[in-house]
């Protein structure tokens, strides 16, 4: 297999992990390059379903090193909760300290930072962004301000507490005076970082730049995205995004390898949209059939528990995400949550709900999605049960009409197509 990037291509919560996993199989290092535990990722192996947040969705495997890279942001203490969820589901604590490894780069999520993520959104009132309150905001503006934590920080606690001395008072002053909550004493932020340090010492990778040197050699890397290319800091709905990079370019950044590390950048789309939190959404159903993909779908959020609103495939949407996304070849999931729809539609172009006018390129102001509806293409259903099929040539006329349309209209080849949650449910075209 080539090195591998796999780039949610719509808002995220495409079935990202579970191709991960699947491509992971045939790779020997698995790195996720950002976000931080506001993802909620989803395996399903033999009926048994594994939740990551921050784990790399290879750790599944005996023998492959899953790597959390400098552009991940860690909450400690949702690192721990998952890490013990997972060994309570029957994953060995021994098997974590052989596989995972973390990068002394990766910033730290403060408990300061879930207070203001949680301020910042009551103080948006009406133009909330609907984040998870996982203080994903906060730690990445920190980071590029120049006043984080980093994981390696917790190993020298002179530094650190110099650091802190300089960050603390001016947290707190916003803390106490802006949002009017409760300020953290030196001594209280001291002791937390003592104990995430214990936390990760069996985790930190000290020596990665020889292991990534190794890997780019020797070994095939697969690199995990979080969220979606319309939820890109730069290229999605902003401000209805989150703070990091999910398309393909931000792997290399990530991950610490550079463009040239990756040679196919798989963007798995679902053969609908969902999308949880605030922000435009043109194909967005708020009728009997968005709610039939919603429960056929089981679409509610992994990290949150909120309903996720659903909608149509959105070309529009699709066509620019493979362009920005930096996308290569695609991964369709979900396609049997359409095996009993009589007809199903796909949004080819927009249409200004005043003037007419139809576009076919993604317009990025997005106050101005809401002057438009979508111009749909509608494809026959299958009704059919497509959830046992294995071969391409077996799937039903009808759903192959709309995966070649589908291909035609991206410009893009589907290399799997997901045919239910478990890693057998799935055609490799
Ligand atoms: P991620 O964040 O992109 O990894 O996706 P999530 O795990 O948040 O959401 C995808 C959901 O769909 C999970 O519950 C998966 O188990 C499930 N899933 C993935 N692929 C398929 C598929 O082809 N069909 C069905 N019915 N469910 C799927
Ligand atoms: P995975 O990796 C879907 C959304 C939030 C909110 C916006 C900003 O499972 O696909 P944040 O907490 O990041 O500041 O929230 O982004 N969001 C996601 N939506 N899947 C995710 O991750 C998401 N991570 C963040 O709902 O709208
Ligand atoms: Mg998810």
């Amino acid at each position: 297999m080539k090195n591998t990037v796999v780039v949610g291509a719509q808002f995220g919560d495409e079935g990202k992990a579970k191709i991960t996993d699947l491509l992971a199989y045939n790779a020997d290092f698995i790195i996720r390059y950002q976000g931080g535990c506001n993802a909620g990722h989803t395996v399903v192996n033999e009926g048994k379903k594994y939740k990551f947040h921050l784990v790399p969705s290879g750790i599944l495997y005996e023998n492959k090193t899953c790597f959390i890279g400098a552009g991940v942001v860690i909450y400690p203490e949702s690192f721990k909760n998952e890490l013990n969820e997972l060994i309570n589901q029957g994953i060995k604590e021994e098997h974590f300290k052989k596989n995972l490894k973390i990068s002394p780069l990766a910033h730290i999520t403060m408990p300061y930072h879930i207070d203001s993520d949680g301020a910042n959104e009551d103080n948006l009132g009406g133009n909330k962004i609907g984040t998870t309150k996982k203080g994903i905001g906060p730690t990445y503006s920190d980071k590029y301000a120049r006043v984080g934590i980093r994981v390696e920080d917790l190993f020298d606690k002179k530094a650190l507490e110099k650091k802190l001395d300089i960050i603390l008072p001016l947290k707190n002053k916003i803390l106490s005076e802006v949002y009017h909550l409760k300020p953290y004493s030196k001594e209280e932020i001291l002791s937390k970082l003592d104990e995430y340090k214990a936390l990760f010492e069996p985790y930190v990778c000290f020596d990665w730049q020889e292991l990534l040197r190794d890997a780019k050699k020797n070994k095939t890397i697969l690199f995990e995205g979080a969220q979606g290319v319309l939820l890109d800091i730069d290229y999605g709905t902003y401000p209805f995004v989150t703070s990091s990079n999910p398309v393909a370019g931000g792997a290399g950044v990530g991950a610490g390898v550079g463009p040239l590390a990756i040679e196919d950048a798989m963007g798995v789309f679902k053969a609908y949209m969902t999308r949880v939190g605030e922000g435009p959404f043109v194909t967005e159903l708020k009728d009997a059939t968005g709610e039939k993909i919603q429960t056929v779908g089981a679409e509610f959020g992994v990290t949150t528990g909120r309903k996720r609103r659903c909608g149509w495939f959105d070309g529009v949407i699709a066509k620019y995400s493979v362009l920005v996304g930096g996308i290569s070849s695609i991964a369709l999931t979900k396609l049997d949550v359409f095996d009993d729809f009589d007809e199903i539609k796909f949004c080819i172009a927009y249409k200004n709900k005043l003037t007419g006018e139809i576009i076919k390129s993604y317009p990025t102001n997005v106050a101005k999605h809401y002057d438009y509806e979508p111009v749909y293409e509608t494809f026959k259903g299958w009704k059919q049960d497509i959830t046992g099929i294995k071969r391409y040539e077996d799937l039903p006329q009808n759903a192959k009409i709309y995966l070649s349309f589908v291909e035609e209209y991206l410009e893009t080849k589907i290399k799997i197509i997901s045919v239910g949650a478990d890693r057998d449910q799935t055609i490799f075209k």
